[in-house]
């Protein structure tokens, strides 16, 4: 499946605003009457879910090859029996995090192979790929403030260190840098009323 496909989703570091922009395009779109599915990976169906859960326990000591098959796992199950059947229904798809994040936290952050990690998107997705991705960029300090705000223990991933959030946000940067047309970088730290605006005006150019 190619071509422009009604496919987007939102990027960026633990903390960055994500959830919070889904959950305003979603209004957004009730509001308008199109039909709009939303997904957060890794997650979306029961074994993916399962996988998450795996991913996120910070009781598991998971190796950085483990971990990348784990995500594309629940990633391939993802796309095979929601996203693709959403997408050839004529929905609109909203993803909370997709492929980009594997190359910024296994490819910059955990230091895998950048082409081993494209082969297994290849595989994992099938072509299925967001038409367009909003990168929501904050420092790590300010992911750092606002993960200890919300006052959940931290997760598998939100463990880890500075200088791996450092990387993956500058993963992030460079991944959009590279891949500009498929990419709206935004200031994260801008009030989420109106980064939603922003977010809601680039789609307009999609004719979403
Ligand atoms: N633009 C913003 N300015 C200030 N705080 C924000 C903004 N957007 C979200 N927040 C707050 O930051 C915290 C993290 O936001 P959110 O859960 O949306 O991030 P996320 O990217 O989905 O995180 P995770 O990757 O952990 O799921 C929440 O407490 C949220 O209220
Ligand atoms: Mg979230």
């Amino acid at each position: 499946m190619t071509g422009n496909l009604p496919f987007f989703s939102l990027e960026g570091v633990d903390g960055s605003g994500k959830s919070t922009q889904l959950a305003l395009l979603i209004e957004h779109f009730q509001k308008s009457g199109r039909t709009t599915i939303s997904v957060r990976e890794p997650g979306g169906t029961p074994v993916s879910n399962a996988i998450r859960a795996l991913l996120l326990d910070p009781a598991n000591d998971i190796r950085p090859t483990a971990e990348l098959l784990l995500y594309s796992a629940a990633r391939a199950q993802l796309v095979e029996s929601v996203i693709a059947p959403a997408l050839q229904a004529g929905k609109i798809v909203l993803a909370d995090r997709f492929g980009w994040s594997t190359l910024a936290y296994q490819g910059f952050g955990r230091g895998l192979d950048q082409d081993v990690i494209r082969s297994l998107l290849k595989i994992a997705c099938n072509d299925v790929w967001p038409t367009h991705s909003f990168l929501l960029d904050i420092s790590v300090s300010a992911m750092r403030a606002r993960l200890e705000a919300g006052g959940r223990p931290a997760d598998r991933m939100e463990r880890e260190s500075q200088d791996f959030f450092t990387r993956v946000r500058e993963g992030y940067l460079s991944i959009a840098a590279q891949n500009s047309q498929r990419f709206t970088v935004l200031d994260g730290a801008q009030a989420p009323e109106h980064l939603h605006r922003l977010i809601v005006k680039k789609l307009a150019d999609f004719g979403i």
